[in-house]
């Protein structure tokens, strides 16, 4: 750790330091949220409605009030009103409806976690049903445009039907649901003062004046706090029913903290998903595969109770050069729980057909996937026209290919066998864009020796920790060693949710931005207690230039000729993302990405049982997601990428760009093996035997 500055004290930004929270959480000593002591906790356990659809007519919960250590059973009858019940997934307790099976429609708060279960399942419902509808498809006659769904230039139509070669494929990515390690967990607190809350999430601000809004209080009087959060991608960015559900339950124990942690199976009901995708593709091309249009219409579902849109046409915008171009988005509503972000919303699905779609039209022309890309490289960012601050795309192909030994490799599919298995290679882009959300503020401060520096910034798994203290070092122009960083608490000065990659690239602005005043009005020589803050500084670079970054993933599939089990032996990535603030903490980033890519190509799978409206496998025995023996030559490696537009680090989000691309290079590895065309994920073996 030591020695990170030379005597100018440079250089923080890009040292490989170990993760600053290591040593606490290889220990055990890292508070996660439900771990703060506190004293005399009661214990929550939700009651999940058992219809899909319909209103509760009565709740029977004498023997749940009956069990010996239960102190309370909450239902919409006599739970606390809510002050703004705008948002329907947040509105707990507030009336009769049901609106997805699993949905919370009542609590048990008792002595013990265990009391507080059985007790749970003690609680009888009558309801009325109505009837449900759960199942996504294209033809559906309901689907409606959410706002802003289309965008078109030229004729895609005209230019699919005329052209040399062209390709027109529906390709869908199932419904997939957030696992972080740590479940959705709260404790909270209620006191005269207001509502503590030891929260799991990514953004402890977003949650202390949602929770503000939903009680009627001054934001003042709720305080959020998560010094370490195990893990999130996506699901503890927005609010979910838990949280409200706790806040709830405290407001009755009168001064006693109340601890929730949900189970992995409510994991599958109460925190959002990401939705199903069908995505038509259709690219035309001319015989050397210079595409003339590219097209992609995604059919999504959404909550009938509440709207959110996967945005998988996203990617199309930014990938490739084609005149004619044509993006729509439909959605289904659907009697089901609302979907949310998950780890790369829209990107991630949204190139798993095109980045297939590619691989298709490659052998259609017969032009090796690597050059049929570089090929269509865009002047400009072929939807808005900006140019980019920087692309490197080419650069990560090239370097992949040349990493990956892609050179020598026979386009021919399933022509090599090796010990009874069928071997492929494949490859697809990746992208992400640059996001920088504003609104938070940094505030540095000198004292005995070190620099605090304050933002209510929160560390979800990702390194934010050491990132942030180093961003810091340099931008101060010290060692790292002088920063004492403090995040993880909404008392600290105010900061944007970990969400879309944004965390280093906002919070990092701002601190650099009270660094430079700090500098600006102390010098190097501060007296103690000097103190200076900034804002996020305007991104006015976003509104001249296309900010994305780019990768490029390869894979090795081996697919077993008799039973059809599928394997990847080797998967590497070669992303371009700007300066590259710690290379140890990146290169998680980068490895659990692409390890939860390789998930997303071979396992994940939230199955809709259509008669109950519920997740079946819901639960890691049946919803299977990529183990260590799944992970065998995993590679990241980035180019050194100079960006001067999009931030004073110079550095992109690389949090969920590891996620994009993966699948679709399997898919199209699998195919190279075999033959058969994989156009539906996950791939198992029965598309082989
Ligand atoms: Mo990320 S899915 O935007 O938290």
């Amino acid at each position: 750790m030591s020695g990170l500055l030379d005597a100018e004290g440079t250089r923080a930004i890009g040292a490989d330091l170990e993760r600053l929270d290591g040593p606490a959480k290889v220990t055990g000593t890292a508070t996660y949220a439900f771990e703060h002591r506190l004293e005399n906790p009661a214990y929550l356990h939700p009651v999940q409605a058992t219809v899909a659809r319909g209103r509760v007519t009565a709740v029977d919960a004498s023997a749940a009030e009956a069990l010996d250590g239960v102190l309370a059973v909450l239902t919409h009858e006599n739970a606390h009103r809510l002050a703004d019940i705008g948002d329907a997934e947040l509105a707990v307790l507030q009336s009769d409806a049901v609106a997805h099976r699993g949905q919370v429609i009542g609590a048990v708060i008792a002595e013990t976690p265990e009391t507080a279960r059985r007790a749970a399942g003690l609680v009888r419902a009558d309801y009325e049903v109505r009837p449900h509808d759960v199942e996504l498809s294209a033809e559906r006659s309901d689907l409606y445009a959410p706002e802003n769904a289309d965008t078109e230039q030229g004729d895609l139509v005209s230019a699919v039907a005329s052209a040399a070669v062209s390709v027109d494929r529906t390709y869908s990515t199932p419904m997939e649901h957030n696992n972080p390690m740590e479940p959705h967990t709260t404790v909270a607190v209620w006191e005269d003062a207001g509502l503590t809350l030891y929260e799991s999430t990514q953004g402890a601000h977003d949650v202390r004046t949602t929770v503000a809004e939903l009680f009627g209080l001054s934001p003042e009087r709720v305080r959020v706090i998560a010094p370490h959060v195990g893990g999130g991608f996506g699901s503890k960015g927005p609010l979910h029913a838990p949280v409200v559900l706790a806040s709830l339950a405290a407001r009755t124990t009168e001064g006693r903290p109340v601890k929730l942690a949900l189970t992995r199976q409510q994991m599958f009901d109460l925190v959002g998903y990401r939705s199903p995708t069908i995505q038509r593709v259709r690219l035309a091309a001319d015989a050397e595969g210079r595409l003339s249009a590219i097209g992609i219409d995604v059919v999504a579902q959404t909550a009938r109770s509440k709207e959110f849109v996967e945005q998988a046409g996203k990617p199309t915008e930014t990938m490739y050069a084609a005149p004619n171009r044509r993006i729509t988005h439909r959605l289904a509503a659907l009697d089901v729980a609302p979907p949310t972000w998950m780890r790369a919303p829209g990107e991630c699905p949204g190139m798993f057909g095109p980045e297939v779609a590619m691989d298709e039209l490659a052998a259609a022309c017969g032009v090796d996937p690597v050059e049929l890309r570089v090929r269509n490289e865009p002047e400009t960012e072929p939807e808005s026209g900006k140019p980019f601050s920087s692309r490197n795309l080419i650069a990560c192909l090239r370097e992949g290919a040349r990493r990956f030994g892609w050179a020598e490799r026979d386009p021919s599919p399933g022509v090599r066998l090796e010990d009874g298995w069928l071997v492929g290679t494949g490859v697809a882009s990746s992208t992400y864009p640059v996001n920088r959300i504003p609104g938070s503020t940094a505030v540095i401060r000198f004292g005995g020796g070190r620099y605090a520096v304050r933002i209510g910034a929160v560390d979800i798994g990702t390194g934010t920790w050491t990132a942030l203290t180093q961003i810091a070092a340099e931008a101060l122009a010290v060692p790292v060693e002088s920063v004492r960083l403090e995040i993880g608490d909404s008392a600290l000065p105010k900061a944007s949710v970990e969400g879309g990659s944004s965390g280093i690239v906002s919070w990092g602005s701002t601190i650099t931005a009270a660094a430079r005043a700090f500098r600006d009005r102390y010098g190097t020589a501060p007296a103690e207690g000097a103190e200076a803050r900034a804002e996020t500084p305007e991104d006015t670079a976003s509104r001249r230039f296309a900010m994305h970054a780019f990768g490029a993933q390869f894979a090795e599939v081996r697919v077993h000729a008799d039973t059809g089990e599928v394997r990847v032996p080797r998967l590497l990535g070669v992303f371009a993302a700007g300066r590259i603030i710690n290379p140890r903490t990146a290169r998680s980033q980068f490895i659990g990405g692409m390890t939860m890519g390789l998930s997303m190509a071979l396992h994940e799978d939230s199955v809709m049982d259509p008669r109950f409206g519920c997740v079946v496998n819901h639960d890691f025995a049946e919803y299977h997601i990529a183990a260590n023996a799944d992970v065998v030559d995993l590679q990241a490696h980035w180019i050194d990428e100079e960006d001067p537009h999009v931030n004073p680090m110079g550095a992109k989000g690389i949090g969920e760009i590891g996620i994009v691309g993966t699948a679709a290079a399997v898919a199209n590895a699998a195919h190279h093996a075999t033959g058969v065309r994989v156009r539906d994920l996950p791939i198992t073996l029965d598309a082989f035997v």
